[in-house]
């Protein structure tokens, strides 16, 4: 395990790859997912034990509903499985959020999500947030929407608007910006991901596929992370 010294608070993840790593080794994309669902499941473990206090997952886009129905069957049912386990989370000391629009999952997966979130309430380790059926642009919207209703309704007036107050509307109230992104499979894009709060991000990209992960390819980022000299448009360079 590896000491870091300037350790980012937010770290965001893009899981990707799971498709290619399957396809390298002739097996169906399934098995990519299976295969990137338990690194997911090490890298949280390892998130928590060297100290980070908020990890954001990609799990599964607004857009990836595009995907054939089996494949995206395949990872709803590796959502449900997942979900059975978590109950051993509040014992870790790591808290469950999940983000975006759950009102497109069945009653089940929605009762074991806020299952997961209520268990873990107290834990004071790791926040670990699961973006499922996120979309940036999406989450935004609803943002705009909910603020909308709550100005027509004389609760907030249009001069309170400013971004502290916009922020609060998003999933991710109360969760400070995200430090440090990473994408893995060698793509340089953010396909929709926290799009307001990458606004400041550090970037790392790996080629490594996601199956491949490890948490010495998180301590490689970190470190990555931790030479960069962040200035949010001043001149002085703070460090990490
Ligand atoms: C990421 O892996 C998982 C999801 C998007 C759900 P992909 O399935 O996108 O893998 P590639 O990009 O096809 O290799
Ligand atoms: C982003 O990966 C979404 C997740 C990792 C859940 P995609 O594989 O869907 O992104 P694009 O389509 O390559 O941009
Ligand atoms: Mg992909």
């Amino acid at each position: 395990m590896m000491q870091h010294a300037n350790l980012p608070a937010h770290v965001g993840i893009i899981m990707d790859g799971n498709g290619r790593w399957a396809k390298k080794r002739g097996l169906p994309r399934k098995l990519g997912h299976k295969a990137g669902a338990a690194t997911f499941k090490d890298i949280a473990r390892y998130a928590n034990k060297i100290g980070l206090k908020y990890l954001t997952t990609y799990v599964f886009s607004t857009e990836n509903w595009k995907r054939p129905k089996d494949e995206v069957d395949s990872i709803i049912e590796l959502l449900r499985s997942y979900l059975n386990e978590m109950d051993g989370y509040a014992k870790e000391n790591i808290r469950v959020r999940f983000i975006g629009d759950r009102s497109a999952f069945d009653d089940d997966i929605r009762a074991k999500m806020q299952r997961a979130e209520e268990k873990s309430r107290d834990a004071t380790g790791l926040t670990l947030i699961l973006a499922i059926n996120y979309g940036g642009r999406a989450e935004i919207a609803r943002a705009a929407q909910l603020l909308a209703q709550d100005v027509q309704a004389g609760k907030v007036s249009p001069e309170q608007v400013d971004e502290a107050c916009f922020s609060s509307y998003l999933y991710t109230d109360g969760i400070p910006d995200i430090d440090l992104i990473i994408r893995t499979s060698g793509e340089f894009r953010l396909s929709n991901f926290l799009i307001w709060q990458c606004a400041y991000a550090e970037y790392v990209l790996t080629d490594v596929l996601w199956p491949d992960f490890k948490p010495a390819t998180l301590d490689a980022a970190l470190e990555e992370y931790g030479s960069r000299s962040r200035r949010f448009g001043g001149l002085t360079g703070g460090q990490g």
